[in-house]
């Protein structure tokens, strides 16, 4: 429930801080609202209004403007990770393990996600891949280390799926996202972001997970969903069908750059009120 004063929406709901355990209790109860944050303004804002805040390897697209998620390494997720926590006071943080921090073996992604966890104090991990990753997600979740799953379209394995088109368009292409799935959850994560597939696909896993899924580009059909925050308030030209904007502070940011660049052409700006004055001089 949201109240509003003045240009403030004030959650009303009682704040607790979040866990995977709460997260994973909350299957079809109200939907689950996920934002990702990698800055402590931004989680600070983020916070009240969200269950669940991701620290995403997007950060390298849209913080340091590489071309795909995988030049992103731990030490990033780690600075971005330690950066949220100091904004989140309720909110579950979650950080996404990067590509080539877990895949080589179970030892390998327990070592490193016990290193994000004990370096920035998030409450759980993620990390992307199905029936092959099934084993170290039961490896992390038995000793501690909470999982949230990803499967559906994986930015990890762009090269080897070839892009980023929407998964399950045809009913051939359902069967191993599902297997992916159920292998995922039944293995112990505590819920599983479903990315990028088509809307009966995204009702018929959420139908047969017994952890919430979290949808991204999947539909309202899933217990929660989850969007990149600079997508969904328009910092980005490039707009994917899933994403709906709810605001344009790209537009809103090139409009206060323009009249401040006037501003200070036309000498308008420092004004009076933005100068100091001696001390002691009247006023
Ligand atoms: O990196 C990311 O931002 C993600 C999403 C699920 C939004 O994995």
């Amino acid at each position: 429930m949201s109240t509003t004063s003045k240009d403030v929406t004030v959650d009303a709901r009682p704040k607790r801080q979040q866990t995977a355990k709460n997260i994973a209790a909350r299957k079809g109860d109200t939907p689950i609202v996920c934002l990702t944050a990698y800055i402590t303004p931004m989680a600070a804002r983020l916070d009240q209004h969200c269950d669940l805040l991701l620290v995403g390897d997007s950060v390298g697209m849209v913080l340091y403007g590489l071309d795909s998620t995988l030049g992103v390494d731990l030490e990033m997720m780690i600075r971005h990770g330690r950066a949220v926590c100091r904004g989140a006071k309720q909110a579950l943080v979650v950080i996404d393990m990067p590509f080539g921090s877990y895949e080589e073996s179970k030892e390998q992604a327990f070592r490193n996600a016990a290193r994000v966890l004990s370096e920035t104090g998030a409450g759980a991990v993620k990390l992307e891949g199905g029936v092959e990753m099934a084993e170290t997600v039961r490896f992390l979740s038995r000793r501690g280390i909470p999982v949230l799953g990803h499967v559906g379209l994986m930015p990890q394995s762009v090269h080897a799926h070839g892009g980023y088109g929407a998964r399950g368009r045809t009913v051939d292409e359902w069967q191993p996202i599902i297997d992916d799935a159920i292998a995922i959850a039944e293995a112990g994560a505590f819920a599983v972001v479903l990315e990028g597939v088509a809307e009966p696909l995204a009702r018929k896993v959420t139908e047969v997970l017994s952890v919430p899924v979290i949808g991204i580009g999947a539909s309202n059909a899933c217990d929660g969903q989850i969007l990149v925050t600079e997508d969904m308030l328009g910092l980005f030209a490039i707009n994917p069908k899933f994403v709906k904007r709810f605001a344009e502070i790209g537009r809103d940011i090139e409009g206060a750059i323009a009249e401040y660049a006037d501003e200070v052409r036309s000498r308008s700006f420092p004004a009076e009120e933005h100068t100091y004055k001696m001390r002691g001089a009247n006023s």
